[in-house]
């Protein structure tokens, strides 16, 4: 078999680089370990901003998240007793952010590539890649119980964390920088109306907590828990008390509980592999890089990610400019590093840590300080709508 770009993975990241090279006529393969349905299965984070949704509308893949998206213009960050809105439109000239499942992006992108009749593969077992040195890549792979060839100009890693193309680089060609955080997220999805109509972010002696949502039905909440804790041990009732304890007593009174749709704990990690290239293979997404989820970027940095490779296919094939996709690391590190910085930021702040009493003290400065001139908080509301992605020229 024979492409242009295989692409391995078909998280959000795969789907949106396949789904734009096909409308520019760039032939692509989707390789994908799992089935559509345990894809779409895993919940994670819903808050897009206005590059992605360009970068959707490019795609032309936005009937559902227009009219089932829902803009936000402004969040709130508790500590302290304190409350404080974060006016994203007024303090970044105009700019929000759409609040749209990751599940929703990622079904309505299956849906287009299924209706394009660009081939993807489910299922597959064994994807390894071969000869990324070299001019002519290879992919192989078992589908059915048969082994198959790709053979492509280019490989986009877009499998995520844990899968292989990141492993394909030899080691002494990369350095991955990592922090890990010492405590995780406990989440709980409901069919509950959610308690405000725009997200809280809450600091409290209890732990982090955060107020979310997929709908003006359905909510989306996170307590921080220590590594330690196990979802069994987290009853629904549990779980609501805890962040009932969390909130000022005049949200806790409106909040609406009701039986979980979804419960999981994540880990909090920061990380990042440099470079996000070796030969014809390009790293994509969770592949080169993760956030803690506090600044609500995984999934826009993946799009940046996209946006660039994209541009950069484009160049070699249709500008007969191949050698610019040299420049694809440099490219993406740069604003993949400010929003490292960002969730890494916003994670220290409003986290408990087991401090001592100076860094508890420079940690509540910190948080007070962060709200307290317009120039603090614009820079809290221009990195939360995304800082801007680099023109390709
Ligand atoms: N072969 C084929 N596919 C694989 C393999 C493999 N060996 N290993 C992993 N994959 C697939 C996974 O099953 C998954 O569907 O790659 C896909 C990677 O998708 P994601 O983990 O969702 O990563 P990405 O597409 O980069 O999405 C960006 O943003 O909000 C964050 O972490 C969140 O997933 C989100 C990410
Ligand atoms: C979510 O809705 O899942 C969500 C929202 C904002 C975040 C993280 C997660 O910062």
């Amino acid at each position: 078999m024979k492409t242009q770009v295989a692409i391995i993975g078909a998280g959000p990241s795969g789907l949106l680089l396949g789904q734009l090279l096909h409308k520019r006529g760039i032939d692509n393969v989707v390789l994908e370990r799992r089935g559509p349905d345990y894809v779409l299965g895993r919940i994670r984070a819903g808050v897009l901003e206005h590059g992605f949704v360009d970068l959707m509308r490019e795609a032309g893949v936005t009937e559902h998240m227009d009219r089932e998206g829902h803009v936000h213009e402004g969040f709130s960050i508790m500590f302290n007793g304190r409350r404080e809105r974060i006016d994203l439109k007024g303090l970044t000239g105009g700019h929000t952010v759409m609040i749209y499942g990751q599940t929703e992006v990622t079904r309505d992108l299956m849906a287009a590539r299924a209706a394009s009749g660009a081939p993807s593969f489910y299922e597959v077992e064994d994807v390894a890649l071969h000869d990324i040195d070299s001019g002519h890549p290879r992919v192989t792979f078992r589908k059915d119980g048969r082994d198959v060839m790709l053979e492509c100009d280019y490989i986009a890693g877009c499998d995520g964390f844990h899968g292989p193309s990141r492993q394909a680089i030899p080691r002494g060609a990369i350095r991955e920088y990592e922090r890990v955080y010492p405590f995780g997220w406990l989440g709980l999805l409901s069919d509950t109306h959610p308690v405000e109509e725009e997200l809280i972010y809450v600091s409290h002696p209890r732990g982090f907590a955060l107020c979310s949502m997929r709908s003006p039905t359905r909510s989306r909440y996170y307590v921080q828990v220590p590594l330690s804790e196990k979802v069994a041990d987290w009853s629904d009732e549990r779980f609501w008390d805890e962040l009932r304890a969390r909130l000022p007593a005049d949200v806790a009174a409106k909040l609406e509980t009701g039986p979980s749709l979804e419960k999981s704990i994540a880990p909090l990690r920061s990380f990042v592999v440099e470079p996000m290239q070796h030969g014809r293979l390009f790293l994509v997404g969770d592949a080169a890089h993760i956030v803690p989820p506090t600044g609500a970027k995984g999934l826009n940095l993946a799009a940046s990610d996209v946006y660039t490779l994209y541009n950069l296919i484009c160049k070699a094939y249709l500008d007969d400019q191949p050698e610019m996709l040299s420049r694809y690391s440099e490219i993406c590190l740069r604003r993949i590093w400010k929003a490292e910085r960002f969730s890494w930021w916003m994670t220290s702040v409003l986290h408990r840590f087991d401090h001592d009493p100076f860094s508890e003290r420079i940690q509540q400065a910190e948080a007070a300080y962060c709200v307290s001139t317009v120039a603090a908080r614009t820079s809290i509301a221009e990195n939360y709508v995304g800082l801007p992605y680099e023109r390709i020229e």
